[in-house]
């Protein structure tokens, strides 16, 4: 099957970002507006900059078991999601979904976490992965741009994986204690819908605050170094059209880009034309290969690769990689049921 092509959609958006702060207070409101009925109508503009309606009833809350009230979510449709379902244009960049409240899996059911974690940490220290990040990007400290706050997106809770999850938390840790350098105060975030209560609190103790989805999104500014790794959203798309105007955000630890969308990628965060230019401003961190971080770099903005003298690095060998096994969302943290608007199922 031909790949779908995005550039119907790019023309629609007449060089504008997607995701805009607009867009996002729009879908709020109409949120807001719903407040707990059970029928009505909903407005939102799409991305041909036309208002779209939908009407919803009852019947598309039959589904809800587990009490009256609808539960809305955001969901947050890529450039690719877009001309996947929507090949003739249009509509929504950031659509809702409504269903029963998520059951958010606890890390208490793991008896070995308080173990766990410190030895999680002890691997962190030792690891050359925090080695070369710590020096690369303090080589950098002095020409990039100045960062305020450190924002993570889809990490993960905490006691999945063998420890992945909680140590791209600590690597969020590691970049804020290089940025305090040279920064007087940087503040970590954190929006992850799969946390728990205990997640959270062991988040306090690293000193990451918890924020409610959307809400990481609308910290993005120009000063924001962000940390994402295989997010099942479109965190890249969204972090630089929510900063275009700056050109991007100030850094990311991310999926690695390597293009610029076309033909689209079959991944839930897909890079975009945006998000290449952006990469290309940027310079990339040389680091080693990390299980726990098996795709990603770290780009950072107002570096020229020739102004740096990095430290060498060895990759790791292939090997070592395969022992990785990708994130499977559980059902627990899936989106989309029992019915989105617009829903493309
Ligand atoms: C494939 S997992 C990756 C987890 C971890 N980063 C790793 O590499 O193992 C994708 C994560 O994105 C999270 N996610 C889904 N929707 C999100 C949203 N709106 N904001 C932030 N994270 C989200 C999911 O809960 C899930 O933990």
């Amino acid at each position: 099957m031909a790949k779908p092509n995005i550039e119907t959609i790019l023309s629609q958006l007449k060089g504008k970002p997607a995701f805009t702060r607009e867009r996002f207070k729009e879908v709020l409101e109409e949120i807001k507006k719903w407040d707990g009925r059970l029928e009505g109508e909903i407005h939102v503009t799409a991305v041909d900059g036309k208002k779209r309606s939908a009407y919803f009833g009852r019947k598309d809350f039959e589904a809800i078991k587990d009490g009256t009230k609808p539960n809305f979510y955001l969901r947050y449709n890529s450039l690719q999601f877009l001309a996947q379902y929507y090949p003739g244009g249009a509509p929504l960049s950031i659509s809702f979904c409504h269903g029963p409240l998520q059951k958010i899996p606890d890390c208490r059911q793991d008896p070995h976490l308080t173990a766990n974690i410190q030895q999680w940490k002890a691997d962190w220290f030792v690891s050359d992965y925090r080695r070369t990040l710590r020096e690369n990007l303090e080589a950098t400290l002095n020409i990039m741009d100045s960062v305020n706050k450190v924002v993570c997106f889809g990490l993960g809770p905490i006691y999945h994986f063998k420890g992945r999850p909680y140590t791209q938390h600590l690597a969020a840790c590691e970049i804020r204690d290089v940025l305090l350098k040279v920064n007087k105060n940087v503040q970590i975030y954190a929006q992850e819908p799969s946390y728990c209560d205990m997640c959270r609190s062991e988040l306090k103790k690293l000193g990451i605050t918890v924020v409610d989805d959307p809400e990481g999104f609308l910290l993005i500014d120009k000063n924001t170094f962000v940390v994402t790794v295989a997010p099942n959203v479109p965190v890249r798309q969204i972090a630089v059209d929510l900063t275009y105007e700056h050109g991007g955000p100030a850094g990311m630890l991310c999926d690695r880009i390597f293009g610029d969308g076309r033909p689209c990628e079959d991944v839930s965060c897909p890079s975009s034309p945006a998000v290449w230019a952006w990469r290309e401003r940027c310079a990339e961190l040389p680091l080693v290969r990390d299980k726990n971080f098996p795709t990603s770099r770290v780009y950072v903005k107002g570096v020229h690769e020739k102004s740096v003298v990095y430290e060498e690095v060895e990759e790791v060998e292939e090997t070592d990689m395969e022992r990785w096994k990708p994130w499977v969302a559980d059902e627990a943290s899936s989106t989309c049921v029992p019915s989105c608007f617009p829903c493309p199922r």
